[in-house]
């Protein structure tokens, strides 16, 4: 039998596991007065000898929430546990998937090595960064992609639009949810200073002139990479844009940011249990996709 966990990071974890039909089992969660997290499973013996799917996910506050999903994780394997599975839409670190300076670690790989490491099985997550992190669970990891439900939430808006990626990195998520709806793509060549973290877009012709364009992304962290895209575009001439992106981490200035850009609307997925309130920004629940891609996966 499978039974649900759901941490606090992940509220929406609940809905998923009702769609599935699955017992949930309750956790009591705590902060230690210096900061150090504890992790308890309430009627353990529910856990002995069933599949346990286990909701997290790891913003806001990564590290805790990290942790956190580590220790439900060792708890649910000690708690007698026969399968894990760890579903976390949004994984963190994912975005240092190898050295890209001497001296550096690969972080999302050893996240990933980390909750295989403390009991996890299978691996399911959300349009993550590169799926080269998930490597540790080999082909008991799923990445799901959303952006061709955010594309169809984009065309309330827009006509006939053509599909970018703000860099070349996120052009295979761009097509993918462009071919869904069968549209063209094209992508920018962005760049990023490795040390300041300032993007600068390189000239290249793509003819948007009069478009509506559907710039498509997997985060939005500081809005500096989808804001500076959005300027770009319109100074070539497009009419509207509208930005679809996974993951709104929205830190600092971003929404500022965004509202300056002359984006017609941003579009988000829910992974994270932060929703921030602005006209501008429309959150697409993708609880139904994962439940659909839980449904296969573990056969219920
Ligand atoms: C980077 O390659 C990612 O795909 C995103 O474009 C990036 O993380 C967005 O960060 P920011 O919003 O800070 O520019």
């Amino acid at each position: 039998m499978h039974v649900a966990i759901i941490l606090s990071e992940y509220p929406a974890g609940l809905e998923v596991a009702l769609k599935l039909g699955l017992e949930v089992i309750h956790v009591h969660e705590k902060e230690f007065p210096d900061g150090e997290l504890y992790v308890r499973i309430l009627e353990p013996e529910r856990v002995k000898s069933n599949n346990v799917v286990l909701f997290s996910t790891t913003y806001p506050r990564q590290e805790k929430a990290l942790l956190k999903t580590l220790l439900a994780i060792d708890a649910a394997r000690r708690a007698g546990a026969v399968g894990i599975t760890a579903v976390i839409p949004y994984l963190a670190y994912a975005r240092q998937d190898k050295m890209f300076l001497p001296g550096e670690p690969v972080s999302g790989g050893l996240v990933t090595w980390l909750l295989k490491s403390a009991g996890a099985g299978q691996l399911v997550t959300v349009d993550v960064h590169s799926t080269r992190v998930l490597e540790p669970f080999q082909d008991k990891a799923v990445n799901i992609l959303v952006s061709d439900l955010l594309v169809a939430r984009a065309l309330n808006y827009l006509d006939n639009p053509v599909v970018i990626a703000p860099d070349k990195g996120a052009l295979e998520r761009a097509c993918y949810a462009a071919r869904a709806h069968g549209l063209n793509c094209d992508f920018l060549v962005k760049q990023r200073d490795r040390i300041t973290g300032e993007v600068s877009y390189v000239p290249r012709e793509i003819s948007i002139s009069g478009r509506d364009v559907l710039l498509v992304d997997d985060i939005i962290s500081t809005g500096g990479t989808v804001a500076e895209a959005t300027r770009i575009i319109l100074s070539k001439g497009a009419r509207r844009v509208v930005i679809a992106a996974t993951h709104g981490l929205l830190v600092g200035e971003a929404v500022r940011r965004l509202e300056e850009s002359g984006a017609y609307r941003i579009l988000l997925a829910n992974t994270l249990s932060t929703k921030h309130a602005h006209p501008l920004l429309e959150y697409v629940d993708i609880t139904n996709k994962i439940s659909a891609e839980l449904k296969r996966l573990l056969g219920i």
